[in-house]
């Protein structure tokens, strides 16, 4: 391991069977922390080929259990994002894209912090649940072309580990380490096919467009060198998509979008990166007739049926798709006004999601319980006219008192004299 920890530090390519090698004892816990340690410094310092970087991800997919879908028909496309506030673009599309004959065999976790989880939110839909077997996970794929199951079993056990000693260790901000984390966790989930939303601004890991369109293209580059087609769209996280932020206000939201009556950025950038899956599952000839496939099933109600039926497939209440109070709401819905009259020229994502945390929509840490009823509905984004008085906010809690909240959403919204452009929502992409 010395060897091979100088060979990094002084920028030679390290070959397959040396970076297999690697993972694969560090995994056992034959190589210790402290030279794993100056081991990916070695690479934040001086980077990673191509080649290696496609070795590290496979190295990492077999450090554990692989998914194995292959029981399922068609070309499996996955979907991920690289985190946000109030992201709701999975809800939307899976039954979205479903709906017109892509399978989706979603594997999804809880969140954590200001970023909500894709299970949480499904779970404030009484009664639905994860908790399935792996063989009912496929039927209902084949037979729905939709379901969800809960993180199981030792997937990229390496990345989980290296994950938290780059953490400790100011190594996680590296786009070699970075790209091969992310893809080996798609591969091993049994993806054929990935589309990757990169998320850029304030309230993203990458906050300046240049690095997201790095990070974009290492994982692109990655994907398409491990036989895994990839394509990555970098869409805007300066403020937090669409309007809501909490669980079962996340879920109306997708009902909305669904039945296209869904705020327009949310529903733009779920017709984009579904047209990319529609055309890497191969269902369409071309990007736009992949939309006008997205577009028609929204418009017709398909997309929201085959949103309630797979609901219904795992003992969810598929009611809330047509009558969506019934969904958990809480007590007390309470204003935000604004103080003076403007143009939005300021919203703090994460600390727009920071706030909907304290209201108990997110996790301050893994063991906390969430409230799936609260959380924000922004009435104003960026660019957007305000008259005093106005609602900026509506604030839904099960507590009167939420004087910290609203102190804290008057600090990360900024209003401004003269007028503001609205940013732009899709700022490239990368195949
Ligand atoms: N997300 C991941 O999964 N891995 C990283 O390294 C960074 C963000
Ligand atoms: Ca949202």
């Amino acid at each position: 391991m010395v060897d091979l920890i100088e060979k990094k530090r002084d920028g030679q390519e390290l070959t397959k069977e040396e970076i297999h090698y690697i993972i694969e004892n560090y995994t056992t816990g034959d190589i210790p922390d402290y030279q794993m340690s100056a081991f990916t410094m070695a690479i934040y310092f001086q980077g990673m080929t191509d080649k290696e970087r496609a070795e590290l991800t496979m190295a990492m997919v077999h450090s554990g259990d692989t998914i194995d879908l292959s029981e399922i028909e068609g070309i499996k496309v996955d979907k991920h994002s690289t985190g946000g506030v109030g992201d709701t673009t999975t809800l939307v599309l899976g039954p979205l894209v479903a709906a017109v004959g892509v399978p989706v065999a979603k594997m999804s976790g809880r969140g954590l912090g200001h970023t909500g989880g894709t299970i949480d939110k499904l779970e404030s839909v009484p009664g639905f649940h994860v908790e399935i077997e792996n063989k009912q996970f496929i039927e209902l794929v084949n037979k729905n072309k939709i379901a969800v199951i809960g993180q199981s079993g030792n997937l990229t056990p390496a990345d989980k580990s290296l994950y938290a000693l780059r953490d400790v260790t100011a190594t996680v901000n590296s786009i070699p380490l970075i790209a091969s984390s992310i893809m080996s966790k798609k591969i091993a989930a049994g993806a054929d096919a990935i589309v990757l939303d990169v998320k850029t601004g304030a309230g993203a890991f990458m906050k300046d467009l240049k690095e997201s369109k790095e990070l974009a293209k290492a994982m692109v580059d990655i994907g398409n060198l491990v036989g895994r087609r990839t394509m990555a769209v970098i869409s805007d996280m300066s403020q937090p998509l669409g309007f809501a932020i909490g669980n079962a206000l996340e879920v109306k939201e997708a009902i909305d979008t669904l039945s296209g009556k869904g705020p327009k950025d949310l529903e733009e950038l779920c017709l984009t990166l579904g047209s990319y899956m529609v055309l890497l599952a191969g269902k369409a000839e071309s990007l736009e007739e992949a939309r006008t496939m997205l577009v028609e099933v929204m418009n017709n109600g398909k997309a929201l049926q085959t949103l309630k039926i797979f609901l219904e497939a795992q003992g969810g209440d598929g009611s809330v798709v047509d009558q969506p109070e019934t969904l958990p709401q809480a007590k007390y819905v309470i204003e935000l006004e604004a103080q003076e009259d403007g143009y939005i020229s300021e919203i703090i994502a994460d600390a727009v999601g920071t706030a909907a945390m304290l209201l108990g929509a997110g996790r301050a840490t893994k063991e906390s319980q969430i409230d799936l009823a609260v959380g924000l509905v922004l009435n104003k984004k960026i660019g957007d006219s305000v008259k005093k008085g106005e609602s900026l906010v509506t604030i839904h809690s099960n507590y009167e008192n939420v004087d910290e909240v609203k102190q804290k959403l008057y600090k990360s919204i900024s209003i401004s004299g003269s007028e503001v452009k609205a940013p732009e929502l899709i700022y490239a992409t990368v195949e």
